[in-house]
């Protein structure tokens, strides 16, 4: 910096006061250019030099960045049009996401390819063949991989949802023998049934007069009645605050729902990494989210693993505990917190999604007539079955007699 300052040449002027570089720069060439006959040529070339060197850095730097985060289409795949950099993102609701993504479907067909700014190059499918390719035919060709670890390692760390290769199929295997149809009948069917009884009999209350309920947040609210009992035995009354539209308090459910809101955003927020180091703005407030949910989570599991269990407890948390890792020996609290937080992300949040989704297009007007069939297909089923007098929900083994069929959307 001295070497272009003022009295390299530029004599008459005023000193620089200050020993910033910005300033020590402006302000040689501002005089050198005011009064060229009376400066030095070399010291003219020198600004010159420095001002293409930062010219070229800036250059450098911006195909840089340009390359590393512009958004990239896979090719050959049919896309939503795209423009340089930017990709899709342009063109894209995000507050509407999902009924953009469903457009894009009945516009593009079965695979059509997302390309979003600093994100990975995208296929999004509901092709059988392509998802059988994935999940079974080419299995070891497909992973989660980098990117996607990047975003979910502060929630899911090194849990099923978020591994990949060996740390996945361990425990893929340890989980594997609880998806089975008598636990699932056994362990969550009767977990949704009387939960289901609760919410149906709280919406009865609330048909007469007619309340306007936000059908959303009351089936993130149900859901996670649901899976915090099935994860953990314990039961967090989402679904009664949701239906009288009380504020949800600063429990588990307000922390999970902000943490993951938070995240999900950072995959159209390329620059959260920069916020996360400077511990600013959203990425500040996750930090407290995901303490308060370890801790919550990681509570109870110690907890249960200081008291003696009966066996009585037939939750995820108890099915683990009684599980062996692959030396034979008990899984640790850490462990079993981490992979009911993904058991819990895993089935809460998917069909939390898939039930205000359905529920969403039921009440469409365009699909009343789907309405209408599902309505009769539910009444026919439970003509099969013994109906439980006064019960206002549909028995799980009425189930069995659903095809469920019929597309909804
Ligand atoms: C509508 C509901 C659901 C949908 C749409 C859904 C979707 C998915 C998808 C797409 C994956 C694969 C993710 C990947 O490999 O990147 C997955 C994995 C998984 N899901 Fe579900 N899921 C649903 C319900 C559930 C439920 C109810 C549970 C648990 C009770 C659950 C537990 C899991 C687990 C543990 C994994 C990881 C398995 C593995 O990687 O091997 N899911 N789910």
């Amino acid at each position: 910096m001295s070497l272009i300052g003022p009295d390299r040449g530029c004599k008459d002027s005023q000193p620089p006061t200050s020993r910033f570089a910005v300033s020590s720069i402006h302000y040689p060439v501002e005089l050198c250019v005011k009064f060229p006959g009376r400066k030095d040529k070399n010291h003219l070339l020198l600004i010159m030099d420095l001002w293409l060197l930062v010219f070229g850095v800036i250059c450098v730097s911006l195909v840089f960045f340009y390359f590393k985060f512009r958004a990239v289409a896979i090719a050959g795949a049919k896309s939503p049009p795209t423009v340089p950099f930017f990709g899709v993102a342009l063109g894209m609701e995000v507050s509407t996401y999902f009924e953009w993504e469903s457009a894009q479907f009945a516009k593009y067909g079965k695979s059509w390819s997302l390309s979003l700014p600093a994100s990975p190059p995208t296929l999004n499918t509901i092709d059988p063949v392509v998802i059988k390719t994935i999940l079974q035919d080419e299995f070891n060709n497909f992973e989660k991989g980098e990117p996607f670890d990047v975003v979910f390692r502060d929630l899911l760390g090194d849990g099923i949802f978020n591994a990949d290769g060996e740390k996945w199929r361990k425990q893929r295997k340890a989980a594997s023998h609880l998806f089975t149809y008598r636990v699932l009948r056994e362990t969550m069917g009767p977990v949704f049934s009387s939960h289901l009884q609760t919410l149906v009999e709280l919406l009865f209350l609330k048909a007469h007069p007619p309340v306007p309920i936000a059908a959303q947040r009351l089936m993130f609210g149900f859901t996670l009645d649901c899976f915090s009992q099935i994860a953990f035995g314990v039961t967090l009354n989402e679904t009664e605050a949701a239906i009288e539209n009380t504020s949800q308090s600063e429990g588990f459910g307000f922390h999970f729902d902000r943490a993951q809101e938070i995240i999900a955003w950072r995959f159209f927020a390329p620059y959260w990494s920069i916020l996360k180091k400077l511990n600013i703005g959203g990425e500040r407030q996750l930090k407290g989210h995901l303490k308060f949910i370890r801790a919550f989570c990681e509570n109870l599991v110690r907890q249960r693993c200081l008291t003696e269990e009966n066996g009585e407890k037939r939750d995820l948390l108890q099915l683990f505990r009684e599980a062996k890792d692959e030396n034979n020996q008990n899984y640790t609290p850490e462990w079993l917190t981490t992979m009911l937080i993904n058991f819990l992300v895993a089935g809460r949040d998917t069909t939390a999604c898939l039930l205000s989704w359905a529920l969403w297009r039921m009440a469409l007007p365009e699909n009343a007539g789907l309405l209408h069939k599902l309505r009769g297909e539910i009444d026919h089923a439970m003509l099969q079955v013994e109906v439980i007098e006064d019960a206002h929900v549909v028995p799980f083994s009425a189930l069995e007699h659903i095809p469920l069929s019929y597309q909804v959307c």
